[in-house]
């Protein structure tokens, strides 16, 4: 497995790829890699010949005052990880090799409404730091496929719009959530909780549950289930951003009669803040 941090050499090494008639496929991430992580390169391996993983942590994704700084940085043993996989290359840059100009003079890419909702509202400039770091990454490994997570579902979403209105060739897979035996998806943050916090976590995803249990039953009453697991949420230490019902497809607010909905959340505990959702067929 190479280890590239230029992007004359990524895109070289592509290049010898695509030549050679391969098929190539990009796991963009953050590092600090955990069983989520490798379940994508899993997920895509079955695609492609050749699997590129990405690791960046993305400054233009985070806000002010929040944990850009002391994210966890963990090359050296998310590279080992990856060893054991099969994974032909990591392509790890460094900031000033993203962003030469630095980052008030990159040109961004916004999408509309998508991004403008739920997580959001909360973390407003993220979603175009996201959209931006992975349209800048289709372009220089051009990708025949590559694959998200569904945990983060808002963040899958604009990726697939993104990548359809500036014509990316490329193909975007959706990967299920991978979960801690208790049900809290594996997420880097994790590691922030304290074991009390880590305790409670998990009853964000049993929360997300029982509204699913609701609108399968045949529950329709959105408002009232929302503002139920808001309730539930708070009372057990939460301090939640949202509790959303949203049609699948597009994340707008669903009519009565909607059958592909998706229930989203995201809720602090203590510093960390934590987003899980669910799928349903009502
Ligand atoms: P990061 O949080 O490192 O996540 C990288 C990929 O792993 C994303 O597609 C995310 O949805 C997926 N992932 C995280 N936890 C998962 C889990 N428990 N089960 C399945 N997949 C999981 O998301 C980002 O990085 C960044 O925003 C990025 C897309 C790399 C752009 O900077």
């Amino acid at each position: 497995m190479d280890i590239v941090q230029a992007i004359a050499e990524v895109r070289g090494q592509v290049a010898r790829w695509r030549g050679a008639g391969e098929r190539v496929g990009l796991v963009p991430t953050m590092g600090n890699l955990h069983d989520g992580h490798l379940s994508l390169v899993d997920g895509i391996r079955p695609h492609v010949d050749r699997v590129l993983v990405s690791i960046f942590v993305n400054p233009l994704q985070f806000g002010e005052g929040e944990d850009f700084e002391t994210y966890p940085r963990t090359l050296e043993s998310d590279c080992a990880q990856l060893g054991s996989r099969a994974v032909d290359s990591v392509f790890a840059p460094e900031t000033a090799e993203v962003y030469p100009d630095g980052m008030p003079l990159q040109t961004q890419v916004s999408v509309p409404a998508l991004a403008d909702t739920l997580c959001g509202l909360y973390r407003p400039g993220h979603f175009t730091g996201v959209a931006t770091v992975v349209a800048k990454l289709f372009s220089l490994t051009q990708p025949d496929v590559a694959i998200f997570g569904k945990k983060d579902y808002q963040q899958l979403a604009i990726i697939r719009r993104m990548a359809r209105d500036l014509n990316f060739p490329v193909e975007i897979l959706g990967h299920d959530t991978v979960r801690e035996a208790d049900g809290l998806a594996k997420s880097s943050r994790n590691g922030y909780l304290s074991p009390a916090e880590r305790a409670t976590a998990p009853l964000l995803f049993q929360t997300l549950r029982s509204v699913a249990a609701r609108l399968r039953e045949g529950g329709r009453d959105f408002r009232t289930l929302e503002s139920h697991a808001h309730d539930a949420l708070r009372a057990a230490g939460f301090r939640p951003d949202y509790v959303s019902i949203r049609r699948r497809v597009d994340l707008a607010l669903p009519d009565e009669d909607e059958r592909e909905l998706v229930v989203l959340a995201a809720a602090w505990l203590g510093d960390t803040r934590l987003i899980d959702n669910i799928r349903v067929n009502s």
